[in-house]
């Protein structure tokens, strides 16, 4: 008798896709990236190589595709705590027009460490004399190596193209970084930091996201909306459609809607709209009830901290947690939601068409 076998499968452990495997992985990830880097015994935060960087005057994040995302991320993280921090799409990134110096600290945020627009930034800025960090999940790779300091996000080998984990590892890294960086031991951030690994296992263990992909398979584009913390995780969430179902979606600040996207609202586009705690979930509501009288169905991603179920037409409750984990649990329904879109039409999930894991041209 021989059993048939597949070495492409071995990998999966009994998922359909890299990608689904690595979305159930984030639990653990969120763990790894969190292991004695936080003693709540001595209240301190203690990342890598940063331990001895002094607060810099501005930090500036270079980054591309969904590691810009967390880039944008980190910018909040770092503001809220009192630091100027910019996040650059690194190809845009030309330290001739920006201020950047000795004082400044230039993060790469690059999964795969190999990125050339985020190399070729890391490499302006350490001419401009600035002081550079990796933020990265791969060891040894190129950034890692350029750059004065490195911290790794821990996420274990990613094989989808498609990043999913590594996001959730390289936020959990960024607020590691800026609590450290700013010397910040923040009670309410540590715990709520514990408690997310069993929280993200719940989204995951009883996620609705099937019925909503089924329901809406057809539509003509997907829009994601969301507030502050929430901004990033919706763009990260149109992306992963983009990359994964060939559908047109589009992410953008919840404020902005009325500024132009509206005029493309119809009842065959779904809005997700990201409302949880701390990211002005009224006046996120608001922007519902705008695309709602129009007769988009809504997807609300929900803490339950304000009533929108009343204008939802499907709700994907996540547990509630601090203002700026929440997204994290958010951005895992919108993940699956774009996963099994992209299973019921039969697409290359773990390789989609034109693009790769890792781009080394500019
Ligand atoms: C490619 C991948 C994306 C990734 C981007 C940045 O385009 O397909 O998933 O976000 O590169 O990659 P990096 O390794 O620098 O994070």
């Amino acid at each position: 008798e021989t059993i048939e076998w597949d070495a492409a499968d071995a990998g999966k452990s009994g998922y359909d896709h890299y990608m689904l495997k690595e979305i159930h992985e984030q639990p653990t990830a969120v763990r790894q990236c969190l292991s004695e880097r936080v003693s709540g015994l001595e209240r301190t935060i203690d990342v890598d190589s940063i331990a001895d960087l002094e607060p810099p005057a501005r930090v500036q994040f270079v980054a591309c595709g969904t590691s810009y995302h967390a880039a944008l991320y980190g910018t909040r993280l770092l503001r809220e705590r009192g630091v100027t921090a910019q996040a650059f799409l690194a190809s845009e990134y030309d330290a001739d027009s920006v201020p950047v110096d000795e004082e400044t600290l230039v993060v790469g945020v690059t999964q795969s460490g190999e990125t050339a627009d985020t190399m070729t930034a890391l490499r302006d800025a350490t001419s401009a004399g600035a002081t550079t960090l990796a933020v990265t999940n791969v060891v040894g790779s190129s950034a890692a190596r350029m750059c004065d300091h490195v911290v790794y996000v821990r996420a274990g080998p990613e094989i989808g193209v498609a990043a999913t984990k590594t996001f959730v590892s390289q936020q959990i890294a960024l607020a590691l970084v800026a609590c450290e960086l700013t010397g910040t031991y923040d009670d309410d951030l540590v715990e709520a930091l514990r408690a997310l690994p069993d929280q993200l296992q719940a989204v995951l263990d009883e996620s609705a996201t099937r019925d909503v992909a089924e329901e809406y398979l057809e539509s003509d584009a997907y829009f994601f909306i969301g507030r502050g913390y929430n901004a990033p995780v919706a763009l990260e969430g149109a992306l992963k459609m983009k990359e994964i179902t060939y559908k047109h979606a589009e992410g953008f600040a919840a404020g902005e809607l009325k500024h132009g996207p509206l005029a493309l609202v119809t009842d065959r586009t779904p809005v997700f709209a990201i409302v949880t705690g701390g990211a002005n979930p009224r006046k996120t509501v608001g922007n519902v009830k705008e695309v709602e009288t129009r007769g988009a169905p809504v997807v609300a991603v929900t803490d339950g901290c304000v009533d929108v179920e009343r204008y939802a037409d499907h709700v994907l409750p996540v547990p509630e947690s601090h203002p700026a984990l929440t997204p994290i649990l958010a951005n895992v329904q919108l993940q699956l939601v774009s996963y099994w879109v992209a299973n019921r039409l039969g697409r290359s999930i773990d390789k989609p068409r034109n693009l790769a894991k890792s781009v080394t041209v500019e």
